[in-house]
Order: structure tokens, then C-alpha cells, then sequence
């Protein structure tokens, strides 16, 4: 799962939202916490838990960090500039506390388990540190950092999941909402220090997926997005009858819920993703046809290098496979450039097998060292900065390509979108998404009523590279 994809999505889904999550009226509390997110769609997902968890504790949340009593940072660890981003920030709320010597600091998430009380002593103006298995504690370590203490819980666990709470959805667009299945990820990815920031993978209680997501859809949500790092791994022993549920099981039973709520998914790892899920996804009409599916490197010997265990013959394997099973399918990934001792062949490899996949969507990112990931000890990050500069824009030049051509397949044929609001040049005009996951964008037509939230078939008839353009033909 990717920040800037998340950023991209929070940004759309903010469009002309007041903030009251489900009527709560923040100013019935007479604490107030600010929260801001930064990283991927599990971390978006769990500052919705910690709002829950504070607003049990009679703190209200706020959208303006200047009235808030306890500012909250949601971090990522994932490349370099991701805590670089989170620092920089952090030296403007240094001039808030400044002003506002009461203001509570806390950090949480993916650097706070990374950095743990180091972080304390780097920022010192920062009074809690937070890790992502510890958020419960966080109302007892307030109170503690309330007597001038500084506080820090970093416990991973083998168990949690939050199955019990109910996330207070921050930011909502009341139509589309991530449900967490799992936690953690036992995938080795020599680049990827999410296992070490994250710990075990471990899976969510299937009732409680079932409930929460009944609930959205009781409350007018039209889409669930089922979150994990690896979320074909997810496995659930029903404890009564000692039934196996499965990804393909559970993403079933999600999609009986009802037809007119829209399932999706993120991530897959292309190892995991298995037939069966593929057969439920092409027997149920509301499981998007959508599959993001993470390459990282085109050639054989990066694969093994980045322990991503398939190889460059397996993944086209797999590819042909969901266009057998599902044509049409949206696929997207994820891409590395630069990795130790990448060559400018194995780097062509990346770029025919993206040719090869055709792929709609892709986000890219030039190799960042993590400390104490396995590539950190094991390989040199020998590759000069400008090299995997140059090469990420590479392989930027051809995804863009490769997207444009994606949609403009798309000309002349009838897509079922969602409409999720506004689109962002005119209000005027309608924005959604199609089920494989293009943005689409459409005027408003006065004889045919349509509301945020409607089914359309939006007939296609332009598109720039990001987005496709088209007319209500009628609803979906
Ligand atoms: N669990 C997801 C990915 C989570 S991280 C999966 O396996 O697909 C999101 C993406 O960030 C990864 O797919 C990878 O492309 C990128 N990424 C992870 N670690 C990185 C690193 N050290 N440097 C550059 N990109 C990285
Ligand atoms: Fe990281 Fe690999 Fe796990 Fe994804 S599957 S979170 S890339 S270790
Ligand atoms: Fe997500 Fe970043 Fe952590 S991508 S799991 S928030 S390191």
C-alpha cells in the first residue's frame, strides 16, 4: 500500500466535507485532539481507532491543530522521506507548543516503532511515542504525559487487531470506507522495514469484519475496501465449529452483505493471490474487478535478492491468469528502482514486464535503505542516487503511457461507476470510480436525478491519462 496513493485518496474524499464523523459534535468535549496521517491506507485506518478510542476518553476531534489540546502524528517509516516529511512538520508544531507550552505531542505509528525513545531524545519536544499495537494505553499514557512526563509504549502483539472497536471515520466521504482484516506482515521483503514496525501477522475475528462491515452499509456506505499488508494470507478459525475462513471466504462473505455494496482489496502479494480468490471475485458482480498486484522488479535475480519469492516467469504467469479468469480486469503495482546492484538489463526487465502487463496504474519509488531490514545487512545500496533517479523516471515515462493507452481502451465503452461526490474542477460535474478503479468524470444532467452514493453507467467518450471522461447513459 502506498502514501501517495493514500494521500490522493483522502484529498478526493475531503472535497466539500464538513468534519462530524457520524453527528458527534466536537465541541461537546471539553478536550480537544488534532490527528494527522501520513503513510498507507492501514495507517489512515488506524487513526479512525484512535479517534475511537480517545472520543470514549471525552476527547473530541478537531480539524484545526491551533485549538487542539493533544496533536497527533501518524507516521511512516517506509522510505527515508517519509520521516523526513514527519520531522519537517514536527518543527512547526515546535512553534505551536512554543506559544502553547500545555500542548500535548505525541507520535505514533511506523516511526514511533521504529525509532522508539530514541525518538524522545532527537525531538525533544514530542511527549508521547506511540507503536501501532499500543493504542488502548494511549489514554492512560495521556494522563501520565499530562503530569509532564514522557510516555512510550511500543509493544508489539501477537494478538491485536482492534476487532472490537468501531473506528470513528475521520475525513469521510460516506460512501466509500476501509475495513482492517489484518495486522502485521510475516513476508520478508529485504527492502521493507513494515515487518519491523508492524510485527506478526495476525487476523481479524471474521464476525467482526461481517459487522463493521454491515454497519457501514446500514449507515449508506456504498464501498468497503478490505485492508492488509498481504491481505491473501488472511486465515480465521471459527471457534464453535472450527470452519477455516479463507480470503476467498471471507471476501465472499462480505459480498452477500448486499450487491449494491461494492467490495475491494488491498494489497495482494502476487505469491499469495490464489484461484479461489479469483473464482469469487469473477462469481460476484460487486467485488471490483481490481487487483493491485506489487511487482517490484521485472528480472529473476532482483526477485530473489528482494526475497519477494516469485520470479519474473511466475508473475506473467499470474497476470495471464486473472485476464483468463477476470477480462477486463483493472491491474495496478507497486515498482522499485535501483535496488543493490540492479543492472541497466534488470532494470529493462522491470520496463518490459510492465509493457508486458500492461498495467493501469502504478506507483514508483527509487530504493530507500531502511535500517536493519534484511537488504540494509546483507547488500550495498550501491546504485548512485541519480542512476535510480533516472531510472524511476524511466519507468514514470512508461506507466504514463501505459495508462493513457488503458483508457483511452476504455473510449466508446459503458463503465458502472460509484459516485463518490463533486469532481474537483466543477460542481458541476460528478466524480467516481469505475470497478476497476478509474477515477470518472461526468456532468450532472438535470433529467436524470442522480445523488452521491447512485450506481451509473457512464458511457465513456474521453480521457487524459489519470481519468476518463464521459456522459450518464443511465443508472447502474
Ligand atoms: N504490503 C505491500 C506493500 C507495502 S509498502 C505489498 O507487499 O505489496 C508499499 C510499497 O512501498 C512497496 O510495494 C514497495 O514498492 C515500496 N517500498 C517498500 N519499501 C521500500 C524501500 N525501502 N524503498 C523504496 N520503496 C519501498
Ligand atoms: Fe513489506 Fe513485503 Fe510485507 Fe509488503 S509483503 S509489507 S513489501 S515485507
Ligand atoms: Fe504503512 Fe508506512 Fe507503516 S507504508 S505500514 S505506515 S511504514
Amino acid at each position: 500500500m502506498q502514501e501517495e496513493a493514500i494521500a490522493k485518496v483522502l484529498d478526493d474524499s475531503r472535497q466539500g466535507e464538513a468534519f462530524a464523523p457520524f453527528g458527534l459534535d466536537p465541541n461537546t468535549y471539553h478536550k480537544k485532539f488534532y490527528i494527522e496521517s501520513y503513510g498507507c491506507q492501514m495507517n489512515f485506518s488506524d487513526s479512525e481507532i484512535v479517534a475511537s478510542i480517545l472520543n470514549e476518553h471525552g476527547f473530541g476531534a478537531t480539524r484545526d491543530s491551533q485549538e487542539a489540546d493533544l496533536v497527533l502524528l501518524n507516521t511512516c517509516s517506509i522510505r527515508e522521506k517519509a520521516e523526513q516529511t514527519v520531522r519537517k512538520r514536527l518543527t512547526e508544531f515546535r512553534k505551536m507548543k512554543q506559544a502553547k507550552p500545555g500542548l500535548l505531542i505525541g507520535i505514533l505509528g511506523c516511526m514511533a516503532e521504529r525509532l522508539k525513545s530514541q525518538l524522545l531524545e532527537e525531538e525533544k519536544l514530542v511527549d508521547m511515542v506511540v507503536g501501532p499495537d499500543a493504542y488502548r494505553s494511549l489514554p492512560a499514557l495521556i494522563e501520565e504525559a499530562e503530569t509532564g512526563q514522557k510516555t512510550v509504549n511500543v509493544l508489539l502483539s501477537r494478538d491485536e487487531t482492534y476487532a472490537d472497536i468501531s473506528p470513528m471515520r475521520l475525513d469521510s466521504n460516506g460512501i466509500s470506507a476501509f475495513v482492517s482484516i489484518m495486522r502485521g506482515c510475516n513476508n520478508m521483503c529485504s527492502f521493507c522495514v513494515v515487518p519491523f514496525t508492524r510485527g506478526r501477522e495476525r487476523s481479524r475475528d471474521v464476525t467482526s469484519i461481517l459487522q463493521e462491515s454491515r454497519d457501514l452499509f446500514e449507515k449508506g456506505f456504498k464501498e468497503v475496501t478490505l485492508l492488509g499488508q498481504n491481505v491473501d494470507s488472511y486465515y480465521w478459525v471459527e471457534e464453535a465449529s472450527g470452519t477455516v475462513v479463507t480470503f476467498a471466504g471471507l471476501l465472499e462473505a462480505v459480498a452477500r452483505i448486499s450487491p449494491l455494496l461494492r467490495v475491494r482489496f488491498s494489497t495482494s502479494h502476487p505469491k499469495d493471490i490464489t484461484e479461489g480468490v479469483l473464482q469469487t471475485m469473477a462469481r460476484y458482480d460487486n467485488i471490483c474487478n481490481y487487483i493491485h498486484l506489487p511487482l517490484q522488479s521485472g528480472n529473476t535475480r532482483v526477485l530473489q535478492m528482494m526475497n519477494r519469492t516469485y520470479t519474473r516467469e511466475w508473475y506473467l504467469a499470474k497476470v495471464d491468469r486473472i485476464r483468463e479468469v477476470l477480462p477486463g480486469c483493472g491491474i495496478s503495482s507497486d515498482m522499485i528502482t535501483g535496488f543493490c546492484s540492479e543492472t541497466e538489463e534488470e532494470h529493462a526487465d522491470t520496463i518490459s514486464l510492465m509493457e508486458y502487463a500492461r498495467y493501469d496504474m502504478s506507483y514508483m519509488f527509487f530504493y530507500s535503505e531502511r535500517p536493519g531490514t534484511l537488504a540494509a545487512r546483507r547488500y550495498a545500496d550501491d546504485i548512485p542516487l541519480e542512476v535510480k533517479k533516472r531510472r524511476l523516471t524511466e519507468i514514470v515515462e512508461v506507466q504514463n503511457r501505459l495508462s493513457l493507452e488503458s483508457n483511452r481502451r476504455d473510449i466508446g465503452k459503458t463503465v458502472q461507476v460509484l459516485i463518490e461526490g463533486d469532481s474537483k474542477r466543477s460542481d458541476r460535474e460528478w466524480r467516481g470510480r469505475s470497478g476497476e478503479n478509474k477515477v470518472t468524470v461526468f456532468p450532472k444532467q438535470a433529467h436524470t436525478e442522480t445523488q452521491k452514493g447512485d450506481y451509473v453507467n457512464v458511457l465513456v467518450h474521453s480521457c487524459t491519462q489519470a481519468t476518463l471522461i464521459g456522459s450518464i447513459v443511465d443508472k447502474g
